[in-house]
């Protein structure tokens, strides 16, 4: 039976490792961290869909809504197919053991995030992920046609045929990272499923495995990758002295949170008046305020920041039901308390943070990986969820539409694979040479760089940018990347210098597409353009 190697153990990876175990392929899931260690695990809001495909106008309302989110870039087939096709995928998930929230007459409860006209989000109170990770992992661990290999960190992709991407892939390099060795590890096909690539900047809501080594691995074997300026940071993250930025879903705002600045708050208290809303500065950039799109939220947001001098604005919630806010949202609730902060009555602080790669490997209407430069499929080498771009997003994703793409590309990948089937390849890869190579010594240089990176990114590429500081971000990737390159070429590897390597390259290419770009659409916002037409 040919054998599948998925790289990734979110919703994507292991809804097409359990897909085609079940039609009786063998499949080897390899993971760098534990299974659950994925975004998909983080996410709070939920998964969009329209159950019934023949509710026309819902169905409609999902698309535009999705079109609209994308100004102008998103592939309307791609979004078509993607929305009629929730319900199906919906029944999948159901039937592998997620639950989502129903209410006393057992129907689903369905919530709404900025950009969404009606509440369409299937979500398990405010940890989704949480609750599909459970069920598919169980699943997967469950499974004797799968064998899941954690703390095993892909290094780089292996070629049928040295340097002829056009021939195809088959198989991986990977680190195990209990032996330090290093193994060489075929599939007839790859699926890489390896996620986003938040860790890139200083401030993120995604996990530490997050950083970007599928992009870099498929680039490096001559896979296009694009749309890599579209960023989206989530604009409310929780800011907490000294702590890592904590996701506040949108689904908060969805239930009557309102964003409101220094001053809008003090307004708003002094007037004595119950609902928040008329006095959020987000009104200026959009009449949707505080539920407008998360690039323009995020956008309010920063460039309300820099005006002030302030390091966030406030979500306020004193003006909803406590007891229904901690009920609908557990985790958010008690994650606050930690901090001192009640949800229902304290102003939370909260700014903008990297959130979700719009842009990747570019793939087709099955998720295989395009060749550069052509618009031919890499053989056997495929790109799903977060890492790859279909096309769905265009320029911002739609709030909670991630997870949906990433499951119906994943079953069409999979069905591909299932139904095309997979020539069963005839070539013994070689082996990782190491000879040469030595254990890194000094680890400072490697930490400062990738302070180096996050902060370039923050600074130089994050949600407002100009040419100037774009090409000053460049120059010092270009120079982190020579730098990586020495060590690299002389060290034995380590998942410190993988990551590091495969961070610094996705640095650049979301920094080159940025500069590249002469307007200013969705998550791309270049302050020299507005300033070019003034
Ligand atoms: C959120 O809950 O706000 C995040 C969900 C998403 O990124 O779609």
């Amino acid at each position: 039976m040919p054998r599948v190697l998925i790289i990734g153990t979110g919703i994507a990876g292991l809804f097409a490792a359990l897909r085609l175990a079940n039609e009786g392929f063998d499949v080897e899931i390899i993971t760098k961290q534990r299974p659950k260690d994925s975004s998909t695990n983080w996410a709070q809001g939920g998964i969009a869909a329209i159950l019934d495909k023949t509710n026309l106008e819902e169905i409609d309302g999902h698309i535009k809504d999705t079109l609209d989110a994308g100004d102008g870039l998103c592939d309307e087939t791609v979004v078509r197919m993607v929305v009629e096709e929730a319900g199906e995928r919906i029944q999948d998930l159901l039937s592998i053991g997620v639950e989502f929230e129903r209410g006393k007459d057992g129907h689903f409860q369905l919530a709404k995030e900025g950009g969404h006209s009606s509440r369409r989000i299937l979500h398990a109170k405010d940890a989704t992920g949480k609750e599909i990770e459970r069920a598919l992992t169980a699943a997967a661990a469950a499974h004797d046609r799968i064998k899941l290999r954690p703390n095993t960190l892909a290094i780089d992709l292996i070629q049928r045929e040295h340097r002829m991407p056009e021939k195809g892939v088959c198989g991986v390099w990977a680190l195990d990272q209990e032996t330090n060795e290093v193994l060489t590890i075929q599939g007839d096909a790859v699926v890489l499923a390896t996620g986003g690539a938040g860790q890139l900047w200083e401030k993120t809501t995604n996990p530490s495995v997050s950083t970007g080594d599928g992009i870099a691995m498929a680039y490096r074997t001559g896979a296009s990758i694009t749309n890599m300026a579209f960023v989206q940071f989530h604009p409310t993250a929780l800011v907490v002295e000294g702590g890592r930025p904590f996701l506040i879903t949108e689904a908060l705002r969805g239930e009557g949170a309102v964003l409101l600045d220094h001053e809008g708050y003090r307004e708003w208290k002094a007037s004595g008046k119950d609902d928040p809303r008329s006095f959020s500065f987000t009104l200026q950039a959009s009449p949707l305020g505080s539920m407008a799109t998360r690039d323009v939220v995020a956008r309010a947001i920063d460039q309300r920041c820099a005006e002030s001098g302030a390091s966030h604005v406030y979500l306020v919630t004193e003006h909803l039901d406590k007891q229904h806010l901690e009920e609908r949202f557990p985790m958010i609730s008690n994650r606050l308390q930690r901090d001192g902060i009640e949800l229902g009555i304290d102003p939370l602080p909260v700014a903008p943070a990297a959130h979700y790669i719009v842009g990747g490997i570019e793939v087709d209407a099955v998720g295989s990986a395009i060749l550069n430069g052509t618009e031919n499929p890499i053989p056997g080498l495929f790109a799903i969820g977060e890492v790859a771009c279909t096309g769905m997003h265009g320029a911002n994703r739609l709030a909670s539409n991630s997870l949906l793409e990433a499951v119906v590309f994943a079953h069409r990948c999979s069905s591909h694979l299932i139904e095309e089937g997979i020539p069963s390849i005839d070539v013994s890869p070689p082996n990782w040479r190491s000879e040469g190579l030595y254990k890194l010594r000094e680890h400072g240089p490697v930490a400062h760089d990738r302070t180096a990176l996050n902060q370039t990114m923050r600074y130089e590429v994050g949600v407002s940018r100009r040419f100037s500081r774009l090409e000053r971000a460049i120059r010092r990737l270009r120079l982190l990347e020579k730098e990586i390159d020495a060590i690299w070429k002389s060290s034995l590897p380590s998942r410190e210098i993988v990551e590091l390597r495969n961070m610094i390259l996705v640095g650049i290419l979301v920094a080159e597409d940025a500069i590249m770009r002469q307007e200013n659409r969705g998550l791309h916002f270049n302050k020299d353009l507005i300033e070019d037409l003034e």
